[in-house]
């Protein structure tokens, strides 16, 4: 486990971790993960929460451990290439996926701004609160599972007559 240097620093500012081979830097931020354990069930040899580190960087090729790292839905997971892999990538749409009892997902090229324009955040994968009691706001947090926060079932299609 590798800490952060000065310059992945300010590029991924919520950055507390950093895994590297000469293959593939892994970047993670902890208050980003909910935990939705798409990256443990996706690669468990690499992502392993048990273990320390919790990311083995070298039980997987880059190509399996970047495939993976894009099914993170929160960004807490990023990636950069260092064999010349093709990076992340942006997406041409944005979609919001509405989680039953959970947050919203989205995917995309998103920038969350506050008062006076100032960047909250900018990335490609968010998961933003639904249920109103993250203390991460505007991100989710994950509470919405502690307080069995419910949503309706999607309403059906309106039916044309
Ligand atoms: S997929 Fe992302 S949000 Fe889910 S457990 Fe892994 S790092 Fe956390
Ligand atoms: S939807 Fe997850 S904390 Fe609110």
């Amino acid at each position: 486990m590798d800490a952060v240097n000065e310059n992945e620093g300010r590029k991924h500012p919520g950055v507390e971790r950093a895994y590297r081979n000469e293959r593939i830097v892994v970047y993670w931020e902890p208050k980003l993960c909910i935990h939705s354990a798409n990256c443990i069930r996706g690669l468990p040899q690499v992502f392993n929460p048990a273990a320390r580190p919790w990311v083995a960087i070298d039980a997987a090729t880059a190509d399996q451990i970047a495939e993976t790292i894009m099914t993170c839905p929160t960004g807490a997971l990023h990636f950069a290439r260092l064999d010349g892999g093709p990076q992340e990538g942006q997406l041409e749409t944005t979609t919001i996926d509405v989680r039953p009892n959970g947050p919203l997902y989205i995917r995309g090229h998103v920038r969350i701004e506050g008062p006076g324009g100032h960047v909250i955040r900018e990335d490609t994968r968010m998961a933003l609160c639904r249920c109103g009691q993250s203390n991460n706001k505007p991100f989710c947090d994950g509470t919405h599972r502690q307080i069995g926060f419910r949503t309706n079932p999607p309403s059906e299609p309106a039916q044309t007559p």
